[in-house]
């Protein structure tokens, strides 16, 4: 099962097996990860589940985030950053074991 990498905005990170096809956002929810708050369940229209994708897994995360991802990201609370992702829209997968995200100070 793939891991990932959630690295909070203290430096102090967590390693989650996240299940193939599971989302970023709902690995930190049910293994108790701060710092993601996934508050529409990753209907797309919450922005709560904001990231940072590590720069070392820029490429291998695709993108560029879809319009409408991209839309939300324009109204996330923490700084947006060209790493910027919403977690319910990066889905796991065995090319994505060991991926690295970086939390923001605040999701509101
Ligand atoms: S959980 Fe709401 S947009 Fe990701």
């Amino acid at each position: 099962m793939p891991s990932v990498t959630y690295v909070q905005h203290d430096g102090s990170s967590q390693i989650i097996d996240v299940p193939n096809g599971e989302n970023v956002m709902r690995g930190a929810l049910y293994n108790n990860v701060d710092g993601i708050i996934g508050e529409c369940g990753g209907g797309l229209s919450c922005a709560t589940c904001h990231c940072y994708v590590d720069d070392s897994w820029a490429s291998k995360v695709g993108g560029p985030a879809s319009q409408d991802e991209a839309d939300l990201l324009e109204g996330v609370s923490s700084e947006r950053k060209a790493a910027s992702r919403l977690s319910c829209q990066i889905v796991m997968s065995d090319a994505l074991d060991g991926l690295i995200v970086h939390l923001p100070e605040t999701q509101y």
